[in-house]
């Protein structure tokens, strides 16, 4: 990686705007994006006003043991978040994002979000560092199966059960309290550290190891905006916070550190 500031062409006879660079073609992007990203498509955050995990009795489901405790109750749960999802589109956000891509710059997204809508939008370009309530694995660890993908909504016969060892299914997600899959994480790692302009999208940034790319990306030499609503703790490192909602600020952004050539 470059020493992070001459891969991309500093503005001084460009728009303004609110960013002091241009992206172009050889400048990697990274976006670290949360709930926020996907709040103005409908999808509740977890720790806003009316946020899913003031429910204390969700935070329990949302564990390896809770889950195995009560695999209905939580297949109950997850089903509700599945419908909930399936109605809701990417906003301007998600296919700003897309558009960067399919114009040809260097992006890759990674999100904390479950809801698939990136690559809904388009995206190709996405770790999901905390899995996608789309895909369903055994829970018996000891399993030779594999995740696979199911769409249906409602799930009906659940809980479902695994066809090779009989142990009950449940969704591909990270729980509270488990560890991430390592090659995704290692994938992030990788791409954190030689990215020159890292986007923080929509998240409180209190969940580790995912805020923790953020640091590493600073750290490392990059850029970083922050996108938000409100402060974070990851707004001390930005080299600029965005406040707004990102749907509105992220066409804005790209548009302006692109010089117009990508715009929603
Ligand atoms: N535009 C930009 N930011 C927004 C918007 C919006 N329209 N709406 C909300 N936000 C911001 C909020 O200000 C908040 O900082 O998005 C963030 C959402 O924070 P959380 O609800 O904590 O969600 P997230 O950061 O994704 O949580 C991280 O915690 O429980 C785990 O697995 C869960 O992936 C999740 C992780």
């Amino acid at each position: 990686m470059s020493d992070g500031k001459d891969s991309f062409i500093p503005v001084n006879d460009g728009p303004s705007g609110p960013g002091q660079i241009r992206l172009t073609k050889t400048t990697k992007i990274t976006t670290l994006s949360g709930a926020g990203l996907s709040a103005e498509s409908g999808i509740p955050t977890f720790r806003g006003t009316d946020g899913m995990w003031h429910n204390e009795e969700l935070m329990k489901i949302a564990t390896p043991h809770g889950f195995l405790a009560n695999p209905q109750r939580s297949w109950e749960f997850y089903n509700e978040r599945r419908g909930n999802m399936a109605k809701c589109d990417p906003n301007p956000a998600h296919f700003a994002l897309a558009a960067m891509e399919s114009a040809g710059y260097d992006i890759v997204n990674v999100t904390q979000n479950i809801d698939g809508l990136l690559a809904v939008a388009g995206c190709k370009e996405i770790l999901e560092l905390h899995g996608s309530v789309w895909s369903i694995k055994c829970s018996n660890p000891a399993c030779s199966s594999k995740p696979y993908e199911n769409r249906d909504v409602p799930i009906v016969d659940i809980p479902l059960k695994c066809d090779v060892c009989g142990a009950v299914e449940r969704p591909n997600v990270v729980f509270f309290e488990e560890m991430l899959d390592p090659s995704i994480v290692a994938k992030a790692d990788v791409r954190t550290k030689e990215t020159d302009v890292f986007l923080i999208i929509g998240t409180s940034g209190i969940v580790y190891p995912a805020a923790g790319f953020a640091q590493i990306a600073k750290a490392f030499g990059a850029y970083v905006i922050e996108l938000n609503l409100e402060p974070t703790p990851l707004s001390m490192i930005s080299d600029e916070t965005i406040t707004g909602p990102c749907g509105e600020t992220l066409p804005k952004l790209l548009s302006t550190l692109t010089g117009g050539e990508v715009r929603l």
